[in-house]
């Protein structure tokens, strides 16, 4: 039988661990040092076998930093191993899928030739920010949905009439597979970014039919909690009852969380492809399935 093993990066170490129990594999963490002018150097702790190398790092912040450690330990396994699958749980860059505006580079693309040039044979990553994205890999890759273990915690809340609310168009499908395996109906609302300064605004006017009902925003990911406390502050405007936020990548960048919780948000869901507060659903489950 093949031998199977996990590597933790750094910014996945304790979903690493899940995963290798899961798929009951070797387990090698890593250490990290990083040098006073940011270079990183990471170490790992053994020797993989021959065999399966599966290496778990999302690119969260610090980004940058956690794509050099991942591409490094990437290469690393190259040295025992031709296969080898990267699991990055939340792919940073994900957003930069194409030209906005013209002379923007398209970073992801850029990721994905160095993944393929560090030496990684297959990536595996959840819910990435839009399909778009996965075009841009030329290795085999697989995008994992975590909605239906979303819905799973939040069928356990046993809120009022819950309607399923997307905080922008490009969310509609997301919300829309949340709310079959809720059972329940959902909106989308039409929100417009500045593509220079990044400020948020709700395009939708008013709303029927989320008076006194409990709404789930559910959302890929939060960054500065922009979207979310816009969104909230309307719906709460429309007079709903009580809303909760449901997310797979919660980076809840500086007080991100206090700015949402201060909006009047009544609970953020997320999962644990980034660790912190709010990450209470375990996806590791999924992982080990689609390896
Ligand atoms: C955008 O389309 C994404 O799906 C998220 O809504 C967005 O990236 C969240 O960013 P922020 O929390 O900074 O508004």
């Amino acid at each position: 039988m093949l031998s199977v093993t996990v590597i933790a990066g750094k910014a996945s170490e304790d979903l690493a661990k899940r995963l290798a129990k899961k798929l009951k594999a070797d387990f090698i963490s890593s250490d990290l040092r990083v040098f006073p002018d940011g270079e990183s150097k990471i170490t790992i702790k053994a020797k993989p076998k021959k065999g399966k190398v599966v290496i778990v790092n999302s690119t969260c912040p610090p980004v940058d930093s956690n794509l050099m450690q991942t591409l490094s330990l990437i290469s690393k396994a190259r040295q025992y191993t031709s296969n080898i699958v990267s699991v990055i749980p939340y792919l940073g860059y994900a957003r930069q899928d194409r030209e906005f505006l013209p002379g923007e580079i398209v970073t992801l693309s850029v990721i994905t030739k160095l993944l393929k040039a560090a030496g990684a044979s297959k990536v595996i990553v959840v819910d990435i920010h839009s399909q778009i994205g996965l075009k841009h890999f030329d290795i085999p890759v697989k995008n994992i949905s975590a909605v239906q273990e979303l819905v799973n915690h939040f069928k356990k809340l046993k809120l009022k009439n819950p309607l399923v609310v997307s905080p922008d168009l490009g969310g509609a499908v997301r919300a829309e597979e949340f709310a079959k395996f809720y059972g329940t109906d959902f909106i989308a609302l039409k929100k417009q970014r500045d593509r220079k300064t990044g400020k948020v605004e709700i395009m939708t006017s008013n709303l029927d039919g989320v008076k006194g009902r409990d709404l789930v925003l559910v959302d890929d990911m939060i960054s500065t909690g922009g979207s979310i406390v816009k969104a909230t502050e309307f719906l709460k405007k429309q007079r709903c009852r009580r809303v909760y936020v449901a997310c797979t990548h919660a980076l809840l960048i500086d007080n991100a969380e206090k700015k949402i919780r201060k909006a009047g948000i009544s609970g953020i869901i997320s999962t644990n492809t980034i660790p912190g507060s709010t990450s209470i659903v375990d996806v590791s489950g999924i992982i080990a399935k689609a390896i």
